[in-house]
């Protein structure tokens, strides 16, 4: 079971390798379109952490699924855009649904009303994810869009982000161990 938590602006690095590690298909998904590592390595550089929350997925201390919730509270008040990634080895087991229900709590808790996602139209699991949590669906061209609407915050949603920064930080310290365990015993 991974560790979920927010990502610091020091672990930057993290996202990076993680990005990197995306096989062709998924990085065409992740980015609905062919993009080098050059590109990547900039977009990375480039993230503005007072407008990105980033939500990872750990497994012994690496990062395997992350989810980037990009906001704007300027020129695009109370909305913002989502892109989500989860390494291969990990699909299929649950960690962009909890990915994507983490964030959409932290989302709510800022006073975001909708997020809004960009996928290519044969992404069969994003549109999955997306109806399972509500998102409305439009298919334009190659591609389908998904607005969130969120709810208003209250005091179960704050509660319950404290609630799940306290438990990732706990699960990030048994993650390290485990992985520490599991070095020593190869
Ligand atoms: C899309 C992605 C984030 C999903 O992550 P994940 O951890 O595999 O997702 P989950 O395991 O939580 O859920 C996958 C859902 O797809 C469904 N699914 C899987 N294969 C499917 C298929 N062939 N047809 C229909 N549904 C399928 C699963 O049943 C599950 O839905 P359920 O929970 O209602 O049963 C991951 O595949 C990924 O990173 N893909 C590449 C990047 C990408 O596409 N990003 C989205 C654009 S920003």
């Amino acid at each position: 079971m991974p560790a979920f938590r927010k990502l610091l602006p020091t672990e930057r690095d993290q996202y990076l390798a993680h990005l990197l590690r995306l096989d062709r298909t998924d990085r065409y998904a992740r980015f609905t379109g062919t993009i080098s590592d050059d590109v990547i390595r900039q977009h990375v550089a480039g993230l503005d952490w007072g407008r990105t929350i980033l939500v990872g997925a750990f497994i012994q201390g690496e990062l395997r699924g992350a989810v980037e919730l990009c906001t704007d509270r300027l020129l695009w008040p109370n909305q913002a855009e989502l892109g989500i990634s989860v390494e291969k080895g990990l699909q299929g087991r649950k960690v962009g649904t909890t990915l994507i229900r983490r964030t959409m709590t932290i989302a709510a808790n800022r006073s975001i009303q909708q997020v809004h996602m960009i996928c290519l139209a044969d992404n069969v699991r994003m549109r999955a994810l997306s109806r399972k949590h509500g998102g409305r669906i439009e298919l334009e061209g190659g591609e389908f869009s998904v607005t969130f609407d969120l709810p208003r915050p209250n005091q179960f949603s704050l509660a319950l982000e404290a609630l799940e920064d306290g438990a990732g930080a706990f699960n990030t310290v048994l993650d390290r161990f485990q992985g520490a365990a599991l070095d020593r015993a190869a």
